[in-house]
């Protein structure tokens, strides 16, 4: 698998997270409390997975590969999906920070929604963005030597990041909050 298909491939993983917190969301607007620990796994998701796993991978890995071959920051689309990455690590931060009084405060699930809107728009648009801007922009300048090495790597940070088993768990969770929230929309093994 190309390097890029690898992360378009987790995009929909991402992607199928969003719907379940969209989905949670709209449950905390109406006034309802999520159920015990949903609302703290796909926190820890976004955390683990779309942040420490697949952003830190295009940071890492992709993007400075990128720039030595004329994709450089500055050029294209790399320094706002930088900006991107920076924007959505608040926005968990301030999920993260709601999910104590979640349970018993009403103010803290509006909080928790609006953030988590602003978190899904904002993933959105930064997917589309790579999917249909960076990724052929890439393939366009990887070869295939240069794609294994950014395959072999991408591996590499993932069993070191997130250690064994973990993507399997994921998965697993997804299938479950997906169920529960999304009328199974989510369900299939996507991300890879
Ligand atoms: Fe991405």
């Amino acid at each position: 698998m190309r390097a890029t298909e690898t992360l378009k491939a987790e995009h929909r993983g991402i992607r199928r997270a969003l719907a379940v917190l969209e989905a949670l969301a709209a449950q905390a607007d109406g006034g309802e409390a999520p159920r015990s620990g949903d609302a703290e796994a796909l926190v820890e998701f976004f955390t683990v997975f779309a942040d420490g796993c697949h952003h830190a991978k295009e940071e890492r890995i992709l993007f400075p590969e990128l720039a030595t071959r004329g994709l450089a920051a500055g050029q294209g689309p790399v320094d706002l999906l930088l900006e991107q990455h920076a924007e959505g690590r608040r926005l968990v931060g301030r999920l993260r920070r709601e999910l104590p009084a979640l349970d018993a405060d009403p103010a803290a699930r509006r909080r928790f929604a609006a953030a988590a809107h602003e978190y899904a728009a904002l993933l959105e648009e930064h997917i589309a963005l790579e999917d249909d801007v960076l990724f052929p922009d890439a393939d366009g300048v990887l070869d295939a030597e240069a794609d294994g090495r950014i395959a072999a790597a991408f591996d590499r940070h993932e069993e070191l990041e997130m250690g064994a088993g973990v993507h399997e768990r994921f998965h697993r969770m997804l299938d479950d909050l997906g169920a529960k929230y999304a009328g199974g929309k989510t369900h299939g093994k996507v991300m890879k």
